[in-house]
């Protein structure tokens, strides 16, 4: 399968910083065919990252959405205007977004439904905090979160689940560890098993599950030599072409 390479920017990066990345990492990354590369910025310049990319081997995605098409959500966006301006895919359930925004299962759940029925591809995020993880709860929070946030989706093969340890995450801290290729592997296969007990043997094979957490070039390559990750959602390292470039190239 393809593996997947996204860049999650969070909130950084203005119009201008933008068109300066894109104009360096098309040239860094010309010619890689084996990997799918997204890049998902902030809002505000969805659009002009769109016009950026057009005719170029990198597609858009966004970082949230309403589940809502229409309607007085002040403050939100729907899933048809981010189809609109040329996006393919969008991520729900990032834990920045549960932390901060209170976004539970079932909100996550009704969002990567409607994301589906508009014809974008949920980059559906899991992952268990620190305290989880030295409590032994890592596969319990997992299968929550998995079978809550993906209840009623009938077919999952549009959908990417990234295995973001939380404790992982860099925050901006590039001396942030990753969770160690060991570690991931266990957790990606603990999900694949999850994912077969509820759409079945071929529909868990086939869909990715990446991992994101301090994925950087010192780590990207190991990482995503493991049998059962399929591809990283990249942070802080996705911020500079050089790095981000690194990552993508680092594919098995
Ligand atoms: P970092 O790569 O900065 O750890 O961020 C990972 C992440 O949260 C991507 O969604």
């Amino acid at each position: 399968m393809q593996q997947l390479i996204a860049a999650n920017w969070k909130m950084n990066r203005t119009a201008k910083e933008a068109v300066s990345f894109i104009k360096k990492f098309k040239k860094l990354v010309k010619g890689v065919k084996d990997a799918e590369i997204v890049i998902c910025p902030p809002f505000t310049i969805v659009e002009l990252v769109s016009k950026e990319l057009k005719n170029s081997n990198i597609k858009l995605g966004a970082q949230n959405m309403y589940f809502e098409n229409a309607g007085a959500y002040t403050g939100e966006v729907s899933p048809i205007m981010l189809k609109e301006i040329g996006c393919e895919y969008v991520i729900l359930g990032h834990s920045e977004r549960r932390e901060f925004f209170n976004e539970d299962n079932s909100l996550i759940n009704k969002k990567v439904i409607s994301a589906l029925k508009n014809g974008l591809k949920p980059i559906l995020c899991v992952g268990e905090t620190f305290e989880q993880r030295t409590q032994g709860k890592t596969d319990d929070v997992l299968e929550d979160q998995l079978i809550n946030c993906l209840k009623d989706v009938k077919e999952i093969k549009d959908v990417v689940i990234a295995y973001e340890p939380v404790w992982a995450i860099s925050r901006g801290n590039p001396n942030q560890k990753a969770a160690t290729k060991a570690d991931a592997e266990e957790s990606h296969l603990f999900i694949r098993k999850i994912l077969e007990g509820v759409f079945g043997k071929e529909s868990a094979i086939s869909t990715r599950i990446i991992y994101g957490g301090s994925m950087k070039p010192e780590n990207a390559k190991e990482l995503l030599a493991m049998p059962n990750i399929d591809g990283g959602l990249v942070g802080n390292a996705s911020l500079e072409p050089k790095s981000f470039a690194e990552v993508v190239k680092s594919i098995k």
